[in-house]
């Protein structure tokens, strides 16, 4: 853990959001459930800043990390798959279909540089990336581990491909896993920088903007918050009801598929500390 919060500290008053209480009781509980994941994940940001790693490894951190993000069409997918629901449907059912379909195209805004005149956060990526290695190199497919590429498949799929609330919940869990290791993150990499860089603290604030965006204004949390919404609104226009246990699965699933990619970045960095030692 970093600066000792953990992501469960972080999740916590953000549930406070939530107004269905039993969804509420099983994010928590995802997070309680999973907690080996958890702390692979705490562990890895725990271990970013012990020192200044070599491209090679950075570069696998930077691919992999992303294909954990930026999930931009996956949630214009989703959105489309709603509006197509609303423009079959009339009266209040359309009206409810289409604001979902809007609430959850609000979580896109800021990826897509709405309000931050086009700049797009995959260039804020970008940018973060090549603070801390030289060239694009980092970006071919041999940096990106297999478990990460699956987790970026696996949250297309639950939002294009299966049902639509199963693709909100994704989105829903997502926001709120975010909001959280962002936090985690940024305090990690802002530690990496102040041991191991020379920047100046414009070039700091620069490096980091990917990251600091996402915390810095709540950005995540108000995410989660429309989608919540916009879940809710679809349970009410297709008078579903939310199947919890699938909700839970799916949590589970998300935070063991993250534990997976954290812990294999940490080995990486294990074994570079131990060649280091030992060379
Ligand atoms: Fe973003
Ligand atoms: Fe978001």
């Amino acid at each position: 853990m970093i600066l000792n919060v953990s992501l469960l500290d972080i999740i916590r008053p953000v549930l406070d959001h939530v107004a269905d209480e039993t969804l509420k009781q099983v994010l928590y509980e995802s997070f309680i459930e999973s907690s080996e994941s958890v702390t692979k994940i705490e562990q890895c940001f725990s271990n970013l800043p012990a020192k200044r790693w070599p491209e090679e490894v950075l570069s696998g951190f930077f691919n992999s990390w992303k294909a954990s993000h930026l999930k931009m069409l996956a949630i214009y997918g989703l959105s489309c798959r709603l509006q197509r629901l609303a423009l079959a449907s009339d009266g209040r059912r359309r009206e409810q279909l289409f604001i979902a379909a809007a609430r959850n195209g609000e979580t896109s805004y800021e990826d897509l540089g709405l309000d931050a005149g086009g700049k797009t956060h995959a260039e804020l990526y970008d940018r973060f990336a090549a603070a801390f290695v030289s060239g694009s190199a980092w970006r071919l497919e041999q940096y990106c581990l297999p478990d990460a590429r699956g987790f970026r498949q696996w949250i297309y799929r639950n939002m294009v491909v299966d049902d639509i609330g199963v693709g909100l919940l994704t989105n829903i869990f997502s926001e709120i896993y975010n909001h959280a290791e962002y936090s985690l993150a940024l305090a990690a990499f802002s530690e990496l920088v102040d041991r191991h860089y020379d920047f100046s603290a414009d070039q700091k604030s620069q490096a980091l903007g990917y990251i600091s965006v996402h915390v810095d204004g709540d950005t995540e949390v108000d995410h989660f918050r429309v989608v919540v919404e916009a879940f809710e609104r679809y349970n009410e226009a297709i008078g579903g009801a939310t199947d919890y246990g699938r909700a839970r699965n799916l949590f589970k699933e998300y935070l063991a598929r993250l534990g997976c990619i954290m812990e294999a970045l940490r080995l990486t960095m294990k074994r570079e500390m131990q060649g280091a030692q030992s060379g």
